[in-house]
């Protein structure tokens, strides 16, 4: 099935300088990019982002590194592309996740994760509306 998903290159590997490499692989993986840009989120975009999390002992942390510094938000388009991406990111927790995922590569730990990617279908739809308007998507 033809799916987006919304991802985002965290402010721990635009400061490594991987955001090349990251983009590469998702081509790589087959998925298109159908639409980028870099921002600097507020620590109040960060907080309504990820404001399913707000009940976690990690979310004030979460929100402190995620508006940290510039963060490139993207739009991957393809076959299964939530699960394609989840696959190449490897697991949340860095530690945890294998060489040759992303997030086995340029992670640090279960927060500086290197990548955000949508969870499932709704989480997609939402995360994608939530920074780019239909028109700013090719
Ligand atoms: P992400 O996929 O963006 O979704 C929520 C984020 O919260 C996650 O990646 C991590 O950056 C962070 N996170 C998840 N679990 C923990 C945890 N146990 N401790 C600290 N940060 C976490």
């Amino acid at each position: 099935m033809l799916e987006r998903t919304l991802s985002i290159i965290k402010p721990d590997a635009v400061q490594k300088r991987v955001i090349g490499e990251i983009l590469r692989r998702f081509e790589a993986a087959g998925l298109r990019i159908a639409a980028a840009k870099m921002l600097r989120l507020s620590p109040d975009t960060a907080a309504r982002f990820y404001a399913v999390h707000r009940e976690r002992p990690f979310y004030q942390d979460l929100v402190r590194f995620m508006s940290s510094g510039p963060v490139l938000v993207a739009v991957l388009e393809g076959e299964n592309a939530i699960a394609r991406n989840r696959e190449i990111m490897g697991p949340t927790d860095s530690t945890k996740a294998p060489k040759g995922t992303i997030r086995g590569d340029f992670g640090t730990d279960v927060e500086k994760n290197a990548v955000h990617g949508s969870d499932g279908p709704d989480t997609a739809k939402w995360e994608i509306a939530f920074f780019f308007s239909e028109s700013e998507i090719c």
